[in-house]
């Protein structure tokens, strides 16, 4: 008898303080297009980038926790670089599917520059978190590395999303440190989720033939090891928007989610 070979269906949750994640979740889908998702978007809890380390950690298990039990998923993608370094490794102590996070990628930088300076720009609580202040310390006995935190490009990514016109002035503001430095960083992590999303106005204030470096990188061989090395059961086969706030931005966002190939939206309380 012919054996019947099930293909399993593979759903990940993934979740983000706003619209960044999707930065992530586009990669993912357009590497795997059979992958289902669950994005939360912890908007009642936004921005995690000015909040403590330990702040984000509790809200990331209750998160996980939650959504958990309600809804089957086979990993959890942590798609914001602020959340994954304050909770990622621990965080894997607290629950048995696995978890993968996305953190700035310095070490592949360090291939790519070529003036040997690398420019990071990522939240406050992204720079400030130890890991990455140690990593900065070790390259930088070869590297001039450089760093800006804002919260200000977050909220204008999260404005182009709603479809505003997005000042390339307010761009160039946030990067005038840097304009003061001998030489301007060729090479730059955005170490934020959000800051893909507006890629193309970044290109376009800033100087010309910079490369651009996010977290997408490594993403995609973390999701192919996991699918390879674990066997999933069950889980939802749908894609959907869990938010956790009902505000005018989440109308604002909708359509451009559901663009995204999202299937509807559902408010979910966490607390
Ligand atoms: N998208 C998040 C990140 O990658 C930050 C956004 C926020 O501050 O909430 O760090």
């Amino acid at each position: 008898m012919n054996k019947i070979l099930l293909k399993p269906k593979i759903t990940i949750f993934i979740f983000d303080s706003g619209v960044g994640g999707i930065s992530i979740y586009n990669q993912i889908k357009k590497k795997f297009p059979e992958i289902y998702f669950i994005y939360l978007l912890d908007n009642q809890f936004f921005p995690y980038g000015i909040k403590s380390k330990n702040c984000i950690f509790k809200r990331c298990i209750k998160i996980l926790k939650k959504v958990s039990y309600q809804y089957h998923f086979s990993l959890a993608i942590i798609a914001c670089n602020t959340a994954s370094v304050s909770s990622i490794p621990m965080i894997q102590n607290y629950f048995s599917f696995p978890i993968i996070g996305v953190t700035p990628v310095i070490k592949y930088s360090i291939n790519k520059t070529n003036n040997g300076v690398i420019g990071i720009v990522a939240t406050k609580t992204t720079l400030e978190h130890y890991s990455i202040k140690k990593k900065i310390k070790y390259f930088s006995k070869n590297y001039i590395i450089e760093t800006i935190s804002s919260k200000k490009l977050v909220l204008l990514a999260e404005d182009k999303i709603q479809g505003f016109n997005i000042s390339l002035k307010k761009i160039k503001k946030i990067f005038n440190p840097w304009y003061k430095l001998k030489i301007f960083p060729d090479t730059i992590i955005l170490g934020c989720t959000h800051f893909p999303l507006i890629i193309d106005e970044l290109k376009e204030t800033l100087p010309k033939n910079i490369k651009f470096l996010d977290s997408k990188i490594d993403i995609i061989s973390k999701i192919q090891k996991i699918i390879t090395n674990h066997k999933f059961l069950f889980s939802i086969q749908k894609n959907f928007i869990l938010y956790t706030k009902y505000t005018l931005k989440i109308v604002k966002i909708k359509k451009y989610l559901l663009n995204q190939g999202f299937n509807f939206f559902k408010k979910f309380k966490i607390k």
